[in-house]
């Protein structure tokens, strides 16, 4: 493991150069791997394995549209793509890829296929960290292990493909074989990680449930929402007012403190705009500090799961859905960003 100094603080992650393709292979041989489920991490991970020499198949449930996809992508029926209980039964790693709530309802039948030895693998601490209310508590006497990729499974499959790699976290819940971290890194090393970093699984799941909540999408969308109102409501176009809001931030600041962080991207623009970030930056953390906090002990009490799994069991979830993603689509606000994104030179 290679100890990495993040900002002051050491952390070890586990590099390519370090646990490389060749020796997760070794590690795996003797091993069958059932990725079950085929929705969006299902075949990232399940093709990079494939890919990369493993022994994998795939578990889905038959009469879905996944299904097809499995075939599309080259699974064949009866040979490497399975039902749920036949992948389940023939694997000695069964990566649990079904979207939480699905984890939930085919807990029993992938538990009657736990035996001893076997590892059971997850992408989300969420079905582990709250199972009082997600009923999954595996047998003791088998691995539990967890690597999570920091991104979409469509991205994990783009940057493999492309030659990269996305990073990934990984966890041991139980180690009943002294195997699991092997198992474990080579697995993560196996579906694609450009590199591992430590984690267990309840702060994978508090760090996912903030992050998203948060920062990447709900806090995100809110803010862009209380400027876009604040402009339009002092008289601005609905262009001037997303430009400043949306467009700018997405097509040209933020791509910049991908590549040189914060600082740079700040030194990089106006002595004008420098002034007045560096002032209101403060005025904004002060502000929305509390509610962080807020969100953080929703999620650490367990709340946010609880109000995740009632939405989830709901008949009628997809088509709520589609009614909250259709206001938000026809608010003027993404109108006019429709309209931006029509104008930019590439999309004509
Ligand atoms: N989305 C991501 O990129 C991402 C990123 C990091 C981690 N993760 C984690 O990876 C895991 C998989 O997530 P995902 O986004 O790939 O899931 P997803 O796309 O929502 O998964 C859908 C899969 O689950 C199956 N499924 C759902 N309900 C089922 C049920 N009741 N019985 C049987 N099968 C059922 C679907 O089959 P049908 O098509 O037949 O319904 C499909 O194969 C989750 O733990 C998630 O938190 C996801």
């Amino acid at each position: 493991m290679a100890t990495i100094n993040f900002g002051g603080v050491e952390e070890q992650v586990v590099t390519r150069e370090e646990f490389p393709l060749d020796k997760a292979r070794e590690t795996l041989k003797e091993e069958t791997i059932a990725v079950i489920g085929y929705g969006v991490q299902g075949p990232g991970q399940s093709l990079n394995l494939k890919d990369n020499g493993f022994n994998v198949i795939i578990g889905q449930r038959k009469n879905s549209k996944s299904w097809d996809k499995a075939v599309d992508d080259g699974w064949v029926p009866g040979e490497s793509l399975f039902s749920i209980e036949e992948a389940a039964e023939k694997a000695t790693i069964i990566q649990y890829l079904l979207s939480d709530a699905g984890q939930m309802q085919q807990w029993e039948t992938i538990k009657k296929y736990l035996t001893p030895g076997k590892a059971l693998y997850f992408s989300h601490g969420f079905g582990i960290t709250y199972n009082e209310k997600t009923g999954i508590v595996p047998p003791t006497d088998v691995d539990v292990i967890l690597v999570a990729p920091k991104g979409s499974g469509t991205s994990l499959r783009r940057m493999f493909v492309a030659g990269k790699g996305l990073n990934s976290s990984y966890a041991i819940h139980q180690d009943a074989t002294g195997k699991a971290y092997d198992r474990v890194v080579a697995l993560g090393i196996g579906v694609g990680s450009g590199y591992l970093f430590k984690t267990n699984f309840e702060n994978e799941v508090f760090s996912d449930l903030t992050g998203e909540r948060g920062i990447l999408m709900g806090a995100l969308a809110g803010l862009f929402e209380a400027q876009y109102n604040c402009l339009r409501k002092n008289g601005h176009s609905p262009s001037e007012a997303f430009n400043e809001t949306v467009e700018e931030l997405t097509q040209s600041l933020m791509p910049l403190v991908a590549e040189n962080g914060m600082d740079w991207m700040y030194a990089n623009t106006s002595t004008t705009a420098q002034r007045g970030a560096l002032d209101w930056r403060h005025k904004f953390r002060k502000a929305t500090e509390p509610v962080f906090e807020e969100l953080y002990n929703s999620v650490k009490t367990g709340k946010e799961a609880e109000i995740v799994i009632e939405a989830n069991q709901k008949e009628d979830y997809r088509v709520k859905l589609e009614e909250e993603l259709k206001e938000i689509r026809d608010s003027e606000l993404w109108k006019a960003g429709a309209a931006v994104r029509k104008l930019r030179p590439e999309n004509n």
